[in-house]
């Protein structure tokens, strides 16, 4: 298992490229699902969780080709799917798997996806993906830790999702486009992630109005056809580069993001002081520029659905706080369990006081690096931007948890001027 080894205070400066968003291009590739077309995707990252959902369409028999290595685009094509099955050893490493389960059932009549368990992060069911696909007309039972679908041709439908699901949208709407009729989905997630599935689907053949906001409607098609793609800027790494910017005192440029897509990191990232200016479009993507307050003010966050601040950013939003000057409320409203970060900066010399589900973060502190331990994904980069301005050497464990959302940030950031390596250790 890898480790990373930081040498903190170093200043950050120069450019960065954003990368495709993995919660963007995971979807994107089970949507291939939904023909027997080729689907062309571009802007993928090249990140752990791609390659697990490319080995998961080869397990199903689909074509998934790649030309380049590592791979940063995909050839899809699901002729000649047998395998309809999304089994546990693919899904427990990757709860995005769960993505297949509405395009298999609605193309093949029939679908048997392994139930991811709970995370780190907590329990995190997919009763609502189960509900809507029932409403759309399939008939599911759940054995032996497998969801099975079954279905002759899904119906259009009305759902109100009664609390609102990213994954569980996406998976309903991937149904939904095949279905016979008119599909409502209410109270539907309003992710930029949504809208891009949502502009390929309507490449692919689909009919689809109101991807983006709360209330999607679908009017279904007998068949979908082949498409070319390319996926939105990864939001979470602009993001998680603004935090490296800002928390260093630094001079980034971030190249190829979607500042849109940033509305309530930026604004809240300004409300601390720090200092973010585009620097022009080209192509449908902008360039940003971060430079680090002198100092650093405190702000409250509190953890929303789109366009709230995303809980993805919640763990980098942290390590910020601990150098602001002030107290930080930092209030998680989506995941029951996400505060896991917040105990191993405090063994960094963090003053961090957890109650309940809010972080109450009192700064400037002082880090000082030590042996930390990841414990999920967005909760890794927290400790990297946290071992970042640490004194000394902080050493991070498990960095496999960043590998499967971040391409090379070791990488991103020692062309950036950071000291950081990374300790390839086997096993
Ligand atoms: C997606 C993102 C993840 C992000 C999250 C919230 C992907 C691959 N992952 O995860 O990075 O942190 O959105 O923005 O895009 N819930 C239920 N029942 C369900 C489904 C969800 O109770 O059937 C609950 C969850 O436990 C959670 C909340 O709804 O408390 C939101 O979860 P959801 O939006 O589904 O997260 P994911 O789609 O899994």
């Amino acid at each position: 298992m890898d480790q990373f080894k930081i040498e903190g205070g170093r200043r950050l400066e120069g450019e960065v490229r954003i990368s495709g968003a993995k919660n963007a291009a995971l979807p994107a590739m089970a949507a291939a699902l939904l023909t027997a077309e080729t689907v062309r995707l571009g802007n993928i990252p090249r990140v752990r969780d791609i390659i697990t959902m490319a080995k998961l369409l080869a397990h199903m028999r689909c074509r998934v080709e790649s030309p380049d290595i590592p791979p940063s685009s995909f050839v899809i094509q699901a002729k000649t799917v047998s395998h309809i099955e999304a089994p546990y050893e693919l899904v427990k490493t990757m709860r995005a798997s769960v993505l297949t389960l509405g395009p298999l059932v609605a193309r093949f009549g029939y679908a048997r996806v392994s139930l991811p368990g709970g995370c780190a992060i907590g329990s995190r069911p997919i009763d609502l993906h189960i509900q809507a696909l029932e409403k759309l007309g399939a008939t599911i039972s759940v054995d032996h830790g497998y969801v099975e679908a079954r279905a002759k041709r899904l119906r259009g439908t009305t759902f109100h999702f009664p609390k609102i699901t990213v994954t569980g949208t996406e998976n309903v709407l991937t149904a939904a486009v095949l279905a016979e009729g008119e599909t409502i989905l209410e109270n539907a997630a309003r992710e930029p992630e949504v809208t891009d599935l949502a502009a390929l689907l309507i490449k692919m053949g689909a009919r689809i109005e109101g991807a983006g906001t709360s209330t999607i409607r679908v009017q279904g098609v007998e068949q979908l056809h082949g498409a070319e793609h390319d996926v939105i800027p990864d939001r979470i790494e602009a993001g998680t580069f603004l935090v490296a910017g800002a928390i260093t005192g630094g001079d980034l440029l971030l190249k190829d993001c979607c500042a849109a897509h940033l509305g309530a990191i930026i604004a809240k990232l300004r409300e601390c002081g720090v200092d973010i200016q585009s620097e022009g479009s080209a192509a449908g993507r902008d360039a940003l520029r971060v430079r680090g307050a002198r100092k650093l003010t405190a702000a409250n966050v509190t953890t929303e659905e789109y366009p709230g601040f995303a809980t993805d950013m919640q763990a980098q939003f942290m390590a910020l706080a601990t150098q602001a000057h002030g107290v930080s409320l930092i209030r998680e409203t989506i995941f029951e369990n996400r505060m896991l970060h917040a105990s191993e900066m405090m063994r960094m010399g963090a003053h961090i006081v957890i109650e309940g589900n809010t972080a109450v973060v009192t700064g400037p502190a002082r880090l000082s690096g030590a042996p930390v331990t990841a414990s999920d994904l967005r909760a890794s980069a927290g400790l990297v931007l946290a071992g970042l301005v640490a004194e000394n050497t902080t050493v991070i464990d498990r960095v496999y948890h960043i590998d499967r959302g971040y391409e090379r940030i070791e990488e991103k950031l020692r062309s950036v001027g950071a000291r950081i390596e990374r300790i390839s250790r086997p096993g």
